[in-house]
């Protein structure tokens, strides 16, 4: 939400009671025999919604286009009647066979900030499950979560964050799925798919152009149009035409001046007309400031107006300005049909949210193979990982790492099943309280190796060098906690764990550094330790997926989805003047009105912006390590029927199982040449197994987008492409081919006739 600090975790039990029992007429409701012809499961959900549009009366209509805020505010018992104590909540409309509307967060499971009950089974981060490469990953987490979101009572899950990673710094970089339109646009639309499967309507967020969290509510991120559509609106674009979200979340911050929820050119000409999205745009929590010109700007529902905005606007102010003739009747008509068909589609009607038992235990191994496909291997010193059982006496440092793992805060949170492990770590108020999944390292560590490890907090150095220096191996579990509603100011991992790295690395020549971080630290002590691993926020059974990775019960398998920078100096914006955690806390009015130029890279996000400046990176993005080795053949382009494609035959060459993925990067002849991901995939082979591998190009990626034409258009000309490893470490083939100009969509290109 976008201003709660004085928020308190108060839901009692009593207060969930009353909401099951509001839950279960609600489901009685949704029950009641079918007589009304929009419950005819044959028709099409744009039939469904014609039909239930026409019967309802204006009342109606505006009961369904404003949500409230679901849950107590301000340490009061005040949650509306019959909500499950969630983000948003829209009551029944038992006349009309509506179940009530309950939204929870969010994309790594269902997150309840107020509820300190047993938990939920959290996915890693969604950056975590970007680093799979694996959409079929990304499907399964999203169903995982989705089926629990029903079980619980959610008919929505405000899930699907797609924001591209822009600075290393944003404090929600771990919601979101890395700096590639396309990885981002893939995963997280799969995501969507996934939770949509399980009747629940997901919501993809935050747009547009929200990638920082300093002074969100004000910010106005100024960007080109054209870049914006080959970056930003490009993730979005991919992932909303391939997960068909039931719902779009429009962000807090200002596009070029315009709020993001009152923007015509974001709302109506880009996702409503160019992408003729079917469903409804609703508001973040507080993003709303104006009822005619939200409402004329494509706006169609409202969320949490009585607690967040200045005033509901989709409600009193929005009847006048009908009554007045400034938004046309059918305006509110659309906005109706196009929530209620969202419902229709994900089939929420025939298949309404209601409490059921949760299978635990599996939903935890889903998230369990998120996690191990995610880990990367950043650094392997003489092939030191993996470590084998009779590795002897390890020390296990930091983080708590004898408990639990790492999460990111905000509204995403996930209550960890049975309570989190450490209390009382601040922020203990919003954004956080920073809490830790009961999953521990070092217990699953000792699990491996015959129960020889000893920890130390890391809080004394001395401490911990000496515990190392005892020790065959040292782990040292490093963690940088960020969340929603604030930026980190550096880069720096916080607190003292640099020099705690440097001593223990001192003190124990095997060292191995697990990171838990929202994405890219500075790593001053990199070439002192053996290995690193990059285990992001790794969910609900982290600690057991990080010792797999360590003892090569599993190879790791994840690439970065972002570009490592060395250190701040080689992003577009070496300071983000006014982050910290100190900064959060501000009432949106309060915060200045500040404007943030994106046009300083414009489209050239992460290793496209380090191929144009020139720029040599700590790691590259679709950088990760293996602990097999693999032979990658000839590649030989082919470009037929319109398609291109690059096939080659790829060899395990190691004595273990492992994942390679090898990625397909273009650049175009003319205007733009700075080369982008056109493709990819994750191969999994045995030790001495081969395969031929197809990777095709993605149409849009060869194609720049024109906004007088509104289209997607390839220019005639000799395309290069490159296969590699990373988006640096391309193979040495000469790579190109000859296109004819076209204009392409997501699935084609169609040559232009002359
Ligand atoms: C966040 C959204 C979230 C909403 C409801 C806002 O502060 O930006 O991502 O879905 O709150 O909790």
């Amino acid at each position: 939400m976008a201003f709660r600090p004085r928020l308190m975790r108060t839901l009692l039990t009593a207060g969930i009671a009353a909401s099951l029992a509001g839950l279960a007429a609600t489901v009685a409701a949704a029950e009641a025999p079918v007589t009304r012809p929009w419950m005819n499961a044959a028709l099409t959900p744009d039939q469904r919604a014609d039909l239930l549009v026409k019967a309802m009366t204006q009342d109606e209509k505006f009961r369904l286009i404003r949500s409230e805020y679901g849950a107590d505010f301000e340490g009061k018992h005040n949650k509306p009647a019959g909500s499950l104590g969630t983000a948003g909540f829209i009551p029944a409309m038992p006349r009309l066979g509506l179940p009530a509307i309950h939204e929870t967060d969010a994309g790594q499971g269902v997150a309840r900030p107020l509820l300190f009950g047993d938990g939920d089974t959290a996915l890693p981060a969604g950056v975590a499950v970007a680093a799979s490469f694996n959409p079929e990953v990304a499907f399964a987490g999203g169903a995982m979560i989705g089926r629990e979101a029903h079980r619980m009572g959610f008919g929505v899950l405000l899930a699907g964050g797609v924001n591209l990673l822009r600075d290393p710094r944003n404090g929600r970089n771990f919601e979101y799925a890395g700096e590639d339109p396309l990885l981002a646009g893939t995963i997280v639309g799969a995501a969507i798919r996934g939770i949509q499967s399980e009747h629940v309507v997901s919501t993809v967020k935050h747009y547009a152009m929200n990638d920082l969290e300093t002074d969100r509510n004000t910010l106005s991120a100024n960007i080109d149009q054209t870049a914006a559509r080959e970056s930003d609106l490009l993730a979005f674009e991919i992932a909303i035409a391939d997960g068909q979200p039931g719902s779009v979340m429009c962000s807090y911050n200002r596009i070029n001046s315009v709020y993001a929820c009152e923007n015509d050119w974001l709302l109506n000409q880009v996702l409503k007309r160019d992408w003729k999205y079917p469903g409804f745009v609703m508001s973040d929590w507080g993003a709303v400031h104006s009822a005619a010109k939200s409402a004329l700007a494509g706006l169609d529902q409202e969320s949490a107006g009585e607690r967040f905005d200045k005033e509901v606007y989709f409600d009193k102010p929005l009847r006048e300005a009908v009554a007045k003739g400034e938004v046309p009747q059918s305006r509110i008509d659309d906005m109706v049909h196009r929530i209620v068909r969202s419902f229709f589609a994900v089939g929420a009607f025939e298949h309404p949210a209601k409490v059921a038992t949760i299978d635990y235990a599996a939903d935890a191994k889903v998230s369990q193979r998120a996690a191990e496909e995610g880990i990367v291997l950043l650094r392997n010193w003489q092939h030191f990982l993996p470590l084998g059982k009779d590795i002897g006496p390890v020390a296990v440092i930091g983080s708590h790492a004898d408990v639990g793992v790492t999460t990111g805060g905000g509204s995403s949170g996930v209550k960890p099943r049975g309570g989190s492990p450490v209390t009382g770590v601040a922020p203990t108020a919003w954004p956080g309280p920073k809490v830790y999944q009961r999953s521990s390292p070092m217990q699953a560590i000792a699990r491996r190796n015959g129960g020889k490890v000893a920890y130390a907090s890391g809080d004394d150095i001395a401490a911990a060098a000496k515990l190392a220096a005892q020790s065959k191996v040292a782990i040292v579990f490093a963690e940088q906690w960020t969340a929603e509603s604030f930026d980190v100011p550096t880069m720096d991992l916080p607190g003292n764990q640099d020099a705690l790295i440097a001593a223990v690395a001192k003190a124990n020549p095997h060292t191995i550094v697990v990171l838990q971080t929202n994405g890219p630290v500075k790593m001053t002590w990199l070439h002192k330790v053996d290995g690193v691993l990059e285990a992001w926020y790794p969910g609900a059974n982290g600690g057991e997926a990080i010792a797999r990775v360590l003892f090569g019960e599993v190879g790791p398998s994840g690439r970065l989805p972002m570009t490592w920078p060395k250190d701040e100096s080689q992003l577009p914006r070496p300071t983000i003047p006014g982050a910290g955690l100190a900064a959060i806390g501000i009432p949106p009015q309060g915060q200045p009105q500040q404007d943030i130029d994106y046009n300083i890279e414009g489209a050239d996000v992460g290793y496209r912006w380090f191929e144009k400046r020139h720029l040599e990176p700590l790691f590259a993005f679709g950088y990760g390590l293996s602990y097999t080795s693999f032979d990658y053949g000839k590649p030989v382009l082919e470009s037929r029927d319109g398609e291109v494609s690059v096939r080659l035959r790829i060899t395990n060459t190691g004595k273990r199982e492992g994942v390679t993925v090898p990625q397909l990067y273009v650049a175009p002849p003319q205007g733009d040449t700075t080369k982008r991901l056109a493709g990819w995939q994750r191969v999994d082979l045995k030790p001495g197994e081969s395969r031929e591998v197809r990777i095709v190009a993605d149409p849009v990626r060869l194609a720049h987008y024109d906004v007088t034409k509104h289209a997607w258009v390839r220019d005639a000309g000799r395309y290069r492409f490159e296969l590699g490893h990373t988006s640096a470490a391309t193979l040495m083939v000469d790579l190109s081919t000859e296109l004819p100009a076209a204009t392409c969509t997501l699935k084609a290109c169609t040559p232009i006739a002359h």
